[in-house]
Parts: C-alpha cells; sequence; structure tokens
C-alpha cells in the first residue's frame, strides 16, 4: 500500500441559525459552512506491525480512539466489513484546535476520502458522510466540502451555489471554547436574532458576494459568556482593518474578517498577527466534482 495524503480544509460559518433543542440532546441547526484554503494534511500508509497507528507533530493531540481521525477510520472498517490492514494516519496540524473550524473533522473527514479512494471507490458521497456521521455532527460538511447548507445536527446537507472569490483572515484568541459548554448557555425561545439564511442562499446563486457579506451572522455570538469577550475585539479590529464582515466561527472562539480587497486583507492579517500567534490569511475553496 503506498502512501496517500489528502488535504484536509479548516471551514467558516457564514451563518449559523439554532432552530431547537432536540429530545437527543443535540440541537437542530442551520448553517451555511464554507470550506478555506487553511488545511491539515493526512496522510495514510501501512504499518510493518498490522496495528492501527496515529502520529501527529501535536503531543497534545491524542492518538487513540479519542481521535476523531482514528475512530472514522475504525467507523469505515466497520461499516465496510473490509479489514484493516493496520492503518497508519499521519496527522499534519495547521489549523488550530478548539477553535470552532472544524479541524478534528476535517481530519476524520480526509480518513474517509481517503480509505474510499483505496478500498471503495464505488462509494457515493452520501454513503461516506453516513459513515461520518457517526463520528461526529460537523463531520459529514467536512465530507461534502464546498459551499453547504447544513441542517439537522449537520449531516442533512445541499450543495449551494459556489461563495464568491474573496480572502478571509482567520484570528484565534488564546483560549479554547467548549462546544457543548457554548450549546449550553443557549435557550431558543430567548435567541432574538437570526441570521437570513435563505438571503444568503439567494445572494449565492445571484453571485452577489456583497449580499453575502452583510448577512453573515452567527447566534452563538449572542450568548457567548463574558469572559470571552476578546472575541468581539477581534471582530472589531477586524472591522477597523477594513473587513467587509466579520464574526465568530462555529461554536468559537475563532473570528474570521471577509475582505473583498487582499491587500488590505494582508495587511490585517499582518497587524493582527503583531499581537495573535493564530492568526492566518485564506481564500475560499470549492467542492469537488464528484458523484453524490
Ligand atoms: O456531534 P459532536 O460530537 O461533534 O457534538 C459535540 C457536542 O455538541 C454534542 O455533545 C452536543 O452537546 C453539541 N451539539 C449539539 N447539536 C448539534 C451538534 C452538536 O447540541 N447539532
Amino acid at each position: 500500500m503506498s502512501e496517500l495524503v489528502i488535504n484536509a480544509y479548516a471551514k467558516l460559518n457564514l451563518t449559523l441559525d439554532i432552530l431547537r433543542r432536540r429530545e437527543d440532546g443535540y440541537h437542530d441547526l442551520r448553517m451555511v459552512m464554507q470550506s478555506i484554503s487553511l488545511h491539515d494534511t493526512v496522510a495514510l500508509s501501512q504499518t510493518d506491525t498490522g496495528e492501527m497507528e496515529l502520529k501527529s507533530g501535536a503531543d497534545f493531540l491524542p492518538a487513540d480512539q479519542s481521535n476523531l481521525a482514528y475512530r472514522a477510520a475504525e467507523a469505515f472498517f466497520a461499516s465496510t466489513g473490509i479489514s484493516n490492514p493496520g492503518l497508519r494516519i499521519t496527522l499534519e496540524k495547521n489549523i488550530p484546535v478548539c477553535a470552532g473550524m472544524a479541524g478534528g473533522s476535517s481530519d476524520a473527514a480526509a480518513v474517509l476520502r481517503g480509505l474510499r479512494q483505496m478500498y471503495a471507490p464505488d462509494m457515493s458521497v452520501a454513503e461516506l458522510c453516513r459513515i461520518g456521521e457517526k463520528v461526529g455532527s460537523d463531520v459529514p460538511y467536512c465530507v461534502f466540502g464546498g459551499t453547504a447548507l447544513a441542517e439537522g445536527r449537520g449531516e442533512i446537507l445541499t450543495r449551494l451555489a459556489p461563495m464568491p472569490a474573496c480572502w478571509v483572515v482567520i484570528c484565534k484568541p488564546p483560549f479554547g471554547l467548549s462546544t457543548p459548554e457554548l450549546f449550553g448557555c443557549v435557550q431558543v425561545k430567548k435567541l432574538s436574532r437570526h441570521p437570513d439564511t435563505q438571503g444568503v442562499i439567494r445572494s449565492l446563486e445571484h453571485g452577489d458576494l456583497n449580499g453575502v457579506l452583510r448577512r453573515i451572522y452567527n447566534v452563538f455570538e449572542a450568548v457567548l459568556p463574558e469572559k470571552y469577550g476578546e472575541v468581539f475585539s477581534i471582530k472589531n479590529k477586524m472591522l477597523d482593518l477594513g473587513a467587509d464582515s466579520a464574526a465568530m466561527t462555529g461554536s468559537g472562539p475563532t473570528v474570521f474578517g471577509l475582505f473583498t480587497d487582499e491587500k488590505r486583507a494582508e495587511a490585517a492579517c499582518r497587524t493582527l498577527g503583531q499581537q495573535y500567534e493564530q492568526t492566518y490569511l485564506a481564500s475560499m475553496v470549492n467542492a469537488e466534482p464528484e458523484k453524490v
């Protein structure tokens, strides 16, 4: 088995809406998702021992079943009945961790895509997403990629017209945020503002970047505990530095600013980078065309 290397792209939430809390403890969501060029790389090869192994340059990441990439491989072999030859997963991390950018889910999705390429090339993306669903709520979208509407727990996916080209500055404050903790702060009936998701979808269909930019909104911003106020100071800095729009992505705490002007984005990235180590410049990534 020769080595296969796959890019695992980070995601942004152009919108994030919470519709209701479900009986199973999850929430029904409605989100416009977008892949961006900031990515981890996932290499798949075979160990000599026949035992599965996960390696990453980051020693704070688990190398066992608590890593989503490891669980994705187990779920793939269990669902397909194919026997695990002793898979070696090597992660090169660039996406900030515990950041709201689906880094772990994206690594898991890359493992699934790679295993499909190696062992089950006829499997549809929808089938692969169903395996991903067992690993985590964001994994199906990460398998799907590009511009998409994610509903339900995150697993009901609809392809959207691609996001027009623009530049994004990503800035993560020096703390993490727990997704379950933030969901715990939400009382859905008390949310007074919801994103105009339909407006975003319409704007995408018309290739109207400004229409998208003025509708970017994440309901988690409204329930963010005061101790995480730095998120808003980064968002305001992003806007002061010329971002056409800015928001927190996912369950945070990473803030992204979207720029129609590349030079301005580069300058904002340099300025924020002086204060925040985890600051990156990236662009939009479209989905790979393939059978769904
Ligand atoms: O599915 P995943 O393990 O990524 O979800 C992590 C946690 O986020 C869940 O245990 C739940 O608390 C919360 N969550 C939710 N509704 C969703 C997705 C996640 O409440 N749609």
